[in-house]
């Protein structure tokens, strides 16, 4: 599924998205929906997308069939499969909101951060993100106490002014992103503290091309994590945007698409994040702006907007998925 995002995604900042045929496009709605795990699949409690079929679920566009007990979602294929389904033009008229939310709420901790799926070992920043995003795009908050979230952010800066995955751990561009995005979808980058430290920390993670942390080489991949945070910080004009496009121009592969460092083989992760942070810079007019909260192209978040004022729509949750939410106890 974050394959999947990342060459959508970088199609859709390229504008390419019209030129997939109908039926192609589709397919991958169809295969995306086929991933979907809700009340209705035989014995599964915890509701949203899973990777990929490799847990041997057969293919079922009305995502009836599951795997075995151990098939589950996955709190960032549930926002990668969302997004993928807007850039595809998709209404999100087949998914199971409410299921999806009432079991983010099972994923929350007590300290505020998020696990991925039922029974996972690991909280931490990213899957917090991962649940703002989805709950931004369903535009239905009732998974997160949003209070809590924002405790666990606050304790997770650093002495560097900066973010790590949890309390305690080193500020990193990966989570400081992840920290503020959350911020920003909650509406509550107003708590911020230590805004200007923080913007110099970010500032000084370039040079020439941005790294992760101090004395790391830079990479591809953190003109996007280091830019946006500073874009959504309102201080993106002190970057040096010759010196980023100079590194940039260095990663981008001879054979197409970028690579981490200079001279690397390019892959699609570092591909999709250097057009997005490309896009940031907004000195290519071929690439579409990019809303650097959610990863979405401003012209995917208009169509989430008409999405979302058709889904809002009176009886457009089906019953099965409503009675479920009422059954876990949703909080409203
Ligand atoms: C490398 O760590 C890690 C990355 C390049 C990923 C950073 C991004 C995140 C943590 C955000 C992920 C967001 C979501 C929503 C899943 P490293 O120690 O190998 O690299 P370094 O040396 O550059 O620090
Ligand atoms: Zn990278």
């Amino acid at each position: 599924m974050t394959v999947g995002y990342f060459c959508l995604g970088a199609l859709d900042l390229l504008g390419e998205i019209p030129t997939i045929p109908d039926e192609d496009r589709q397919a991958y709605i169809d295969w995306i929906y086929a991933q979907q795990i809700h009340p209705e699949v035989p014995g599964s409690a915890h509701c949203g997308f899973r990777g990929g079929s490799y847990a041997g679920a057969p293919y079922s566009p009305d995502a009836s069939l599951s795997a075995n007990s151990g098939d589950s979602a996955h709190i960032t294929m549930t926002y990668t499969a969302l997004a993928c389904l807007l850039i595809l033009g998709d209404d999100l008229s087949r998914v199971k909101r409410v299921s999806i939310i009432t079991t983010m709420k099972q994923l929350q901790q007590p300290n505020g951060s998020f696990i991925p799926y039922a029974g996972s070992d690991e909280s931490d920043m990213r899957f917090l993100y991962c649940a703002c995003a989805t709950s931004y795009i369903l535009n239905d908050w009732r998974g997160i106490n949003r209070d809590l979230a924002v405790k666990y952010i606050v304790d997770s800066q650093t002495y560097e002014a900066a973010f790590g995955q949890a309390p305690g751990q080193e500020a990193h561009g990966g989570s400081t992103y992840c920290a503020i995005a959350s911020l920003h979808l909650m509406g509550r980058l107003g708590e911020l503290k230590s805004r200007d430290a923080l913007v110099y920390w970010l500032l000084t993670r370039q040079e020439g091309g941005f790294n992760g942390r101090p004395n790391k080489a830079s990479d591809t991949c953190y003109s996007f994590w280091v830019g946006s945070s500073l874009e959504m910080l309102g201080a993106y004009e002190f970057v040096d945007i010759k010196a980023l496009r100079r590194f940039l121009d260095s990663t981008h592969s001879k054979h197409g698409g970028f690579g981490k460092e200079p001279g690397d083989y390019p892959d699609l992760l570092h591909s999709y994040l250097g057009l997005s942070g490309l896009a940031i810079t907004q000195t290519t007019p071929s690439i579409r702006h990019l809303h650097t909260p959610t990863g979405l192209s401003e012209e995917t978040l208009k169509h989430l907007k008409t999405v979302e004022a058709w889904s809002t729509r009176d009886g457009q949750i089906d019953k099965l998925t409503e009675t479920f939410g009422q059954k876990m106890a949703i909080n409203t």
